[in-house]
């Protein structure tokens, strides 16, 4: 077993990766000032033409149902709202952030990004019951969830996950059997350090066992049953996807059954097919 690592030690070496890019760091300051109005947004758009297109494409897209196109950011906000736009700038955002290759997870340039909309898509459907706001919250735990593996990689890198002691077991288990914690509990640190609200905290910490979760507990099931939902889909499988257990109490609290999700991985891939045309405009446009 690898000694023991400290938060701060790992936190330093988080501190070792990119900062936040600055547009992303906008979106959420954005996101948390219930004051933002029209002109915020207008602003984090005008700062990125790719954000900008993909944010208009993903609000042309089936899931919002539109009865018209919109083609201008005025408009976008106008029929979706604010707070459905704060999460498409959000996504558009964390896009290079989350592009970065996991080599430590077996993750190759752009899966953890195309997971990761996976799951976010996934969670703000599951959680549509409970209302706009609470989906669109699972929506932004969902996109978050794994950003911890961008810090936790780095150990994996330099580790042999392939003797015997690395099997067997939820893989979030194993990271915590051998480094002191898991890239949930490393991601939520993350999200507290970036002021995120707690409920995101919660969810990001409790997403592969919600039945831990406290405040953010519904966040914490939807992103839970959605990364299942990626992981079967061989979205982002990675190195820990094959031994991810399902937690029946988020079955159970999200009243989920077979068909649901069967109809959910259904309705992920239009998302995952965006999140790879934005990258693919992004790279070009680089
Ligand atoms: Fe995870």
């Amino acid at each position: 077993m690898c000694a023991q690592i400290t938060m701060d030690d790992l936190i330093r070496r988080v501190g070792e990766l990119p900062p936040m890019p600055q547009v992303a760091q906008r979106a959420l300051d954005l996101i948390r000032d219930p004051k933002s109005d029209m002109a915020d947004v207008a602003k984090i758009l005008t700062m990125d033409e790719a954000m900008t297109s993909l944010v208009l494409r993903w609000a042309n897209s089936a899931y919002y149902g539109l009865k018209y196109p919109v083609s201008t950011v005025h408009q976008a906000v106008t029929y979706l709202g604010y707070r459905t736009l704060h999460s498409l700038i959000l996504a558009a955002s964390v896009a290079s952030f989350l592009e970065r290759p996991a080599p430590g997870y077996a993750l190759e340039r752009g899966e953890l990004w195309r997971h990761s909309i996976a799951v976010a898509a996934g969670a703000r459907l599951i959680a549509a019951d409970f209302g706009q706001k609470i989906a669109e919250e699972a929506y932004h735990a969902g996109l978050l969830c794994d950003i911890g593996k961008l810090a936790l990689e780095i150990l994996l890198r330099n580790t042999n996950t392939n003797q015997p002691d690395w099997q067997g077991q939820p893989f979030n288990e194993l990271e915590n059997a051998h480094f002191g914690i898991d890239h949930a509990a490393l991601g939520a640190e993350l999200a507290r350090r970036w002021r995120l609200p707690n409920t995101l905290v919660d969810a990001i910490a409790n997403h592969h066992h919600p039945s831990q979760a406290n405040e953010g507990a519904i966040l914490a099931a939807a992103v839970h049953l959605a990364d299942a939902a990626a992981m079967s889909l061989g979205i982002g499988l990675g190195k820990d996807g094959l031994q991810y257990s399902i937690d029946p109490v988020a079955v159970e609290r999200m009243n989920w059954n077979d068909k649901k999700f069967n109809d959910l991985s259904d309705r992920i891939l239009p998302f995952v097919e965006e999140a790879d045309e934005f990258i693919r405009i992004r790279r070009m446009k680089a």
